[in-house]
């Protein structure tokens, strides 16, 4: 594997015993919110085999983009800067924003920023990075640019050999997972994690829960953050040439499936019904998730299996908490005691 080793690994599995209880199936959660600290969460596992590509390049500068509470820039940053190496993001907002959250991380480590707003970002962020980038470089820095979540080839081997760490987890733990979930935001997660299921032949279920857009629009970023992943697996000697050509004809959008409708109000908004579910998780379980992502993946989860949705015949389901804490706080008011 070409990559550094940063996260905290392996990361813990632990039955949700009341949850578990209550949705008549058994529950377990897998703790990717303690994977470090400052890079906590499900990024460091793809910003591992990033920030090695970028230092293999003789790079000395990560630039990335995000929303204002992006946790995939504040572990970017957090990783730029203990490698030693400038970090930049580009930050799309709405408003003049309050100094909280990662965005006070992203600042308090020692991030540019660059700010954009919506139509920018949606439309223009890979030439506003270039730019960003360009600019640098005139100034003598060698800029090395991930796109949004980290979701391209290189990242994508992060999830797939976590899904290898979960295989070897279920055998010392001695149960086996039959559905695997976990919050979409970027695509690229899910991705790894069935690109290995594909490849080492799991035989499980992997569902992303989208957390914007829909499944029609995960399904192509994570049949090419696959396929984009296959020259890395060979390149480590993980897979063989004749199976990465095996395996990148017969991938097709419909190998990766997605939970839909749990958006709500829309990408980080949140939804009282949505706030009262983490608020009771967190007294049923003493397990923390966050509003972005985690909350509505578990929101979802939990209206899927009471409606007999696409977790109907799941037993044993593991989810992933990809960590999101710090983005929590900024929506505190919000919360109904
Ligand atoms: C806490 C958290 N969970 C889940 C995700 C989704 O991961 P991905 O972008 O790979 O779909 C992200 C990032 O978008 C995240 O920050």
């Amino acid at each position: 594997m070409n990559k550094l080793t940063l996260a905290l690994l392996p990361t813990g599995i632990r039955k949700m015993e009341r949850w578990s209880a209550e949705a008549g199936k058994n529950i377990f959660i897998k703790r990717d919110d303690q994977t470090g600290s400052e890079w906590s969460g499900n990024k460091i596992r793809k910003l591992e085999f990033v920030a090695k590509d970028a230092l293999d390049k003789g790079c000395n500068l990560l630039i990335t983009c995000g929303g204002i509470q992006s946790n995939h820039c504040r572990a970017t940053v957090a990783v730029a800067t203990y490698l030693g190496m400038k970090s930049a993001v580009l930050l799309r907002i709405s408003e003049t924003p309050q100094v909280e959250g990662n965005y006070f991380l992203d600042k308090l480590l020692g991030a540019d920023v660059r700010f954009c707003n919506r139509e920018e970002y949606s439309n223009h962020r890979a030439q506003i990075m270039q730019e960003m980038a360009d600019g640098y470089a005139r100034q003598g820095y060698r800029p090395y640019i991930i796109p949004e979540g980290a979701s391209f080839g290189v990242g994508t081997q992060g999830y797939y050999y976590a899904m290898k760490e979960i295989a070897a987890q279920e055998e010392e733990l001695g149960v086996t997972f039959d559905t695997v979930v976990v919050a979409t935001g970027s695509g690229g997660t899910a991705a790894g994690l069935q690109l290995s299921n594909i490849i080492n032949g799991y035989g499980k279920n992997v569902f992303g829960v989208c957390v914007c857009d829909d499944e029609a629009y995960f399904r192509k970023i994570c049949l090419k953050c696959s396929k984009d992943c296959l020259p890395y697996l060979i390149k480590s000697g993980e897979i063989s040439r004749d199976k990465a050509e095996k395996t990148a004809a017969s991938l097709k959008e419909e190998d990766f499936s997605f939970i839909e409708g749990y958006v709500g109000r829309g990408y980080a908004l949140s939804a009282p019904e949505e706030l009262e579910h983490i608020k009771r998780l967190a007294q049923m379980e003493a397990t923390v998730f966050d509003p972005v992502y985690t909350g509505k993946a578990t929101f979802g989860m939990v209206n899927e299996m009471k409606r007999g949705g696409r977790l109907e015949s799941a037993r044993n389901i593991l989810f992933i908490h990809t960590g999101g804490l710090y983005g929590l706080f900024p929506v505190s008011r919000e919360f109904v005691f």
